[in-house]
């Protein structure tokens, strides 16, 4: 017996800026598919376009694929549009997609406006290759102009992780609040998002956040194998 899964469609995406950019994104990735893979799917608007577009393509052809999700929300999706979906433990991407907030010419992202970063960078990090999908309101000169690093952590080291972050060059540490429930965000780990500003972002930071006892995952992600779609 089947559910009726209209309550699945309850999690659509508001508003969507740059729509039409962001559909032409998703229709590009959804022509990368093939029968059989094993994809990694991001978070965010964009992954939500193309999340949709995919699973048009998987209807029309009738292709077989799974879905790796990084979120509840993209996990939904897949499931109330008929998209098959796995975790790392069960199987490998052949390749992931995703969004960003911002992007340099090195390559390095800032993620997680969502919250989403620390699934999106196992994606990344298990992908041989991950496409990321972006507007133009995406490319930056100087990694960190409009973004602050969203740095998740365990609630019981918020004070210790935000001494240490200062310490590193954070400024304006704010802790994340919930929309649609008081108090902070709860991510989907179960934990809280220190949202960080840094005005001039070097290629360790990463790993010295990740240092910091507490610290779960930054959105800063340097160095990996990604490649660049933009519109
Ligand atoms: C979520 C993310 C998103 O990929 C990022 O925020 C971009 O989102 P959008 O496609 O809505 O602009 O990192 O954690």
């Amino acid at each position: 017996m089947n559910w009726d899964k209209d309550i699945l469609n309850k999690i659509e995406f508001d508003n969507i800026s740059n729509l039409e950019e962001k559909k032409k994104l998703g229709e590009t990735i959804a022509i990368k598919v093939e029968d059989g893979q094993v994809i990694g799917f991001g978070s965010g608007s964009t992954s939500y376009m193309a999340t949709i577009a995919i699973a048009d393509r998987v209807k029309a052809e009738g292709l077989n694929i799974i879905a790796i999700p990084t979120s509840y929300e993209i996990k939904m999706l897949c499931t109330y549009l008929g998209i098959k979906t796995a975790s790392l433990t069960e199987c490998k991407p052949d390749w992931s997609f995703d969004g960003a907030d911002e992007v340099n010419n090195n390559k390095w992202l800032i993620k997680g406006r969502g919250g989403a970063m620390f699934k999106e960078k196992l994606n990344i990090a298990n992908s041989p290759i991950t496409y990321i999908l972006i507007d133009k309101t995406k490319k930056v000169s100087n990694l960190g102009e409009k973004f602050k690093v969203p740095v998740e952590c365990v609630l019981e080291s918020i004070n210790y992780v935000k001494q240490e972050l200062t310490k590193l060059g954070g400024r304006d540490i704010t802790l994340r609040k919930a929309v649609g429930k008081d108090g902070p965000i709860i991510t989907e780990n179960s934990n809280v998002i220190l949202d960080v500003k840094f005005e001039n972002i070097e290629e360790k930071l990463e790993k010295q956040i990740k240092s910091i006892p507490g610290v779960v995952e930054s959105g800063l992600f340097i160095g990996y194998n990604v490649e660049i779609l933009e519109c």
